[in-house]
């Protein structure tokens, strides 16, 4: 029997894909506890201030690049109480920026960073004024030498690789500040990493990748299940987990470099994550399955959003005396669990975990899987080259779909 209905709205850029895939295993997933779920995909359009809107959940992917969805958004977190993934009023600090300040203050490895004023003065014409006579000149060929070469330098609110750049000399330098125009750039110490651990949370579930950035988009995330030594794992998951509670993100991607056994973050903020078939092929199934999970758990336990960050809870241990780095960990991954319930979304989903799990196998191992799959390679690449990705994915997928029955099967 079926008490609650609720609406899940999904406020989308140009993606097909996971919308689909997030659909069709709700309504394979059927009623939770008596509650059942409807999605639908929000259409942009005047709304008043006092309009009740008809969704309880509201997954966004639009509202950090377009201000008429994020204000909407707004209004329902704040008018409405509607559940948020994610919250604009956490995308204050969603440049890198304040990401960096915050791990920084939690003592985490964050590289050496500098922020360094605009190349040009951005089109305003009294920050101009303001800029000319304020802006102190300053020693571009000093700061990098502190820092030390190669280092990278890239906008302090940067996403998708726009404007980032590798550093050897001087030269470089120059002619990357040169180029900055009105970016915003951060200097940053390069890591020589050993490996590039990318992870995506949601809520209290988190999948650590192997990354390799210098790939192009489809094979940047390698199917590796043991490059990270278990410390080191957990520690990766560990600082996502604590950032996402620090800042309430939900849902958000983390990049990691590991060098020498040490772990230095360098890019914690993805307001809007990528979760693309065509970028996460054999992790998709359980990004999926993941979006389902936090979701439901929210809506059917009646989670309520909160937007106050409480960051004392998290100062109080970086300022703890005593306390060795593992130490503090130990403790943030308490905190953080803690924000997201992580103990009760475990056992809310431990009786119907098998049959999410089939739902998901069933669906990604048949034939309607496979037409969006197909469907979705023709909308991303040119003709020439379908049939080269639709093999790769399916390659990619089929081998998920091996791994998933032999794992359901040990485990029943
Ligand atoms: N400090 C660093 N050391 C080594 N590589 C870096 C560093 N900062 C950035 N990179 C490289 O540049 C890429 C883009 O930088 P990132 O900070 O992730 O910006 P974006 O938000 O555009 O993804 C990273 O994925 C990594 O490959
Ligand atoms: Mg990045």
């Amino acid at each position: 029997m079926t008490d609650t209905r609720h609406l899940i709205g999904l406020l989308l850029g140009t993606e097909d894909d996971w919308p689909t895939a997030f659909t069709e295993i709700l309504r394979r997933l059927g009623p939770v506890e008596g509650h059942a779920f409807d999605t639908e995909r929000i259409t942009i359009e005047p709304f008043s201030l006092r309009d009740r809107p008809r969704y309880h959940l509201v997954i966004d992917r639009l509202a950090y690049w377009y201000y008429h969805p994020r204000e909407w958004l707004k209004k329902i977190a704040m008018m409405d109480g509607v559940y948020l993934l994610n919250s604009p009023f956490t995308f204050q600090s969603m440049e890198k920026h304040a990401a960096y300040c915050a791990m920084m203050r939690l003592g985490l490895k964050v590289p050496e960073t500098v922020l360094v004023p605009y190349k040009n003065p951005i089109d305003n014409s009294r920050y101009a004024y303001t800029s000319a006579r304020y802006n102190k000149s300053f020693d571009l060929d000093a700061i990098a030498q502190k820092i030390g070469y190669p280092l990278f330098m890239k906008p302090y609110d940067g996403g998708a690789w726009r404007g980032v750049s590798r550093i050897n000399n001087a030269a470089e330098l120059h002619a990357a500040y040169d180029a900055s125009g009105e970016m915003l750039m951060h200097l940053q110490k390069a890591i020589d990493f050993d490996v590039f651990a990318r992870s995506l949370s949601i809520g209290p579930e988190t999948m650590v990748m192997r990354f390799q950035p210098d790939q192009p988009m489809h094979a940047r995330y390698a199917v590796d299940h043991s490059f990270l030594s278990p410390e080191t794992g957990t520690e990766v998951v560990t600082i996502g987990r604590l950032v996402n509670a620090f800042f309430r993100w939900e849902f958000n991607s983390c990049e990691t470099l590991v060098s020498g056994g040490e772990v230095y973050p360098i890019d914690y903020a993805n307001a809007c994550p990528d979760v693309a078939l065509t970028s996460l092929h054999y992790y998709f199934p359980w990004a999926m399955k993941a979006l389902v999970k936090w979701s439901v758990f929210a809506l059917v336990t009646g989670r309520r959003p909160r937007l106050d960050l409480e960051t004392d809870r998290f100062f109080q241990i970086a300022d703890e005396p005593g306390l060795s780095y593992a130490e503090r960990l130990d403790i943030y991954r308490d905190l953080a669990d803690g924000y997201f319930d992580a103990a009760r979304y475990y056992d809310f989903w431990a009786p119907m975990q098998a049959h999410l799990d089939e739902v998901v196998l069933d669906w990604v191992a048949g034939p309607d899987f496979d037409q969006l799959l197909v469907r979705t390679v023709r909308s991303v690449y040119p003709a020439h080259e379908h049939d080269q990705f639709i093999a790769h994915l399916r390659g990619l997928l089929d081998l998920w779909v091996q791994e998933e029955t032999a794992r359901l099967r040990t485990n029943a």
